[in-house]
């Protein structure tokens, strides 16, 4: 009885971090930079995919993320030109960026077009991906839903909200690990 009462009083401020952690976890989402998994819900970055329809009902802005997740025997990833996207050129890539996991993260952090393509001739099975970054959206706080502590949270936009998500991230796997 005694123990428990104290390890009740003792848990309490981990707890009270830990629900912090998810409050911000789940708010995160809508304010911060979003990671898009390129191709979900239609098998990623692989052939026979149209990326132009699986595009088209999203919007792409500085500060959000790419993540082509493929068969890393197979395909990668090259930023390509307009020019070389349209021929499916792979000769002079712009940026490789595959690492070699068969998961690559590219920062959409210049507001213009990108275009990206699969060498190795999957370019032609529909393997290219042209994606229009727009000007990052005025902060949340013009909307009368948005909370105050959410539009205080993306005045954190950009630069210090990707450590911030990590920092949280970390507290809550810390807390996780407690358990
Ligand atoms: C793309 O790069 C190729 C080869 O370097 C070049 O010939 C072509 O003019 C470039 N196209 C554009 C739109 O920059
Ligand atoms: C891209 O980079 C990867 C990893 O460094 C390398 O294995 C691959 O050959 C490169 N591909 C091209 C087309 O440059
Ligand atoms: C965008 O990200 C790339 C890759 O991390 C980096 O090399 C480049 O300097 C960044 N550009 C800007 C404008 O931040
Ligand atoms: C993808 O679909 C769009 C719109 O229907 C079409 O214009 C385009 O040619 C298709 N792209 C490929 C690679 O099939």
């Amino acid at each position: 009885m005694e123990l428990s009462s104290r390890r009740r009083t003792m848990g309490w401020p981990t707890a009270a971090l830990a629900l912090t952690a998810a409050v911000l976890l789940i708010m995160v989402p809508e304010v911060a930079s979003v990671r898009y998994i390129v191709g979900s819900g239609l098998g990623g970055w692989a052939p026979n995919i149209n990326y132009t329809i699986w595009a088209r009902d999203k919007h792409f802005y500085n500060g959000d993320w790419l993540f082509f997740v493929y068969d890393r025997n197979q395909q990668n990833v090259l930023e390509v030109n307009k020019t070389d996207y349209e021929n499916c050129n792979s000769d002079h890539p712009l940026h490789n960026w595959t690492t070699g996991a068969g998961r690559d993260v590219v920062p959409l952090n210049v507001t213009r077009t990108y275009y990206f393509i699969s060498g190795k001739g999957f370019c032609y099975s529909g393997m290219k991906f042209e994606v229009h970054v727009e000007k990052a959206p005025p902060p949340p706080s013009a909307s009368p839903k948005k909370s105050a502590s959410s539009s205080l949270l993306s005045s954190f936009k950009g630069q210090i909200m990707v450590p911030t998500l990590f920092a949280v991230a970390a507290v809550w796997d810390a807390f996780l690990l407690h358990l």
